[in-house]
C-alpha cells in the first residue's frame, strides 16, 4: 500500500475523530450530572489527542490532514445542535454508536495498512475506543 493510500485511510479516521470531538463537546456542555460530565470530558481529551496524532502521522507521510472545517459533517453539526433537547441516556447511545464506527474503521485499517509505525498508533487508538465503548455501555446499563 502506497503512502498516498495510507494517508487516504488516516484522513477517514481523522474525519471520525472530528465527528466524535464535536459530539463529545456538545454532550459535555449539555449534561449536568457531574460524574458523567467528568467521564465524557476525559474521553473528549483522548479524542483530541487521537486527532492530533493522526494529523501528525499524515504530515509525516507527506500528506495533508483534512481540517475540522473541511471535514465537519452535517450529521455532526445536527447532533451537536439537538443535544440540548436530548436526555443523557440518548446522548450516551449516540456516543456509543460513534465509538463503534471508530472501532470498526480502526480494525479495518489495521488489517489493511502494512506500515508498522502507523499500525502501532492505530492499535493504541483502537484500545482507547474499546475502553470508551465499555464505559459508555456501563453508563447506559446503569440508567435503564
Ligand atoms: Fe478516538
Ligand atoms: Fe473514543
Amino acid at each position: 500500500m502506497s503512502p498516498v493510500d495510507v494517508v487516504e485511510l488516516l484522513n477517514q479516521d481523522l474525519h471520525l475523530e472530528w465527528n466524535a470531538i464535536l459530539i463529545y463537546q456538545a454532550h459535555v456542555a449539555a449534561i449536568s450530572d457531574e460524574a458523567l460530565n467528568r467521564g465524557l470530558a476525559g474521553i473528549l481529551a483522548v479524542e483530541e489527542r487521537h486527532a492530533a496524532e493522526l494529523a501528525q502521522r499524515i504530515r509525516d507521510l507527506g500528506g495533508e490532514p483534512q481540517s475540522m472545517d473541511q471535514f465537519t459533517t452535517a450529521s455532526g453539526r445536527a447532533i451537536a445542535a439537538t443535544s440540548r433537547f436530548a436526555r443523557a441516556a440518548q446522548m450516551l447511545q449516540l456516543d456509543l454508536d460513534e465509538e463503534e464506527r471508530a472501532t470498526a474503521a480502526y480494525r479495518a485499517h489495521i488489517a489493511t495498512i502494512n506500515d508498522e509505525e502507523t499500525v502501532a498508533m492505530l492499535r493504541r487508538h483502537l484500545r482507547d475506543e474499546e475502553a470508551h465503548a465499555r464505559w459508555l455501555a456501563e453508563q447506559i446499563a446503569a440508567r435503564r
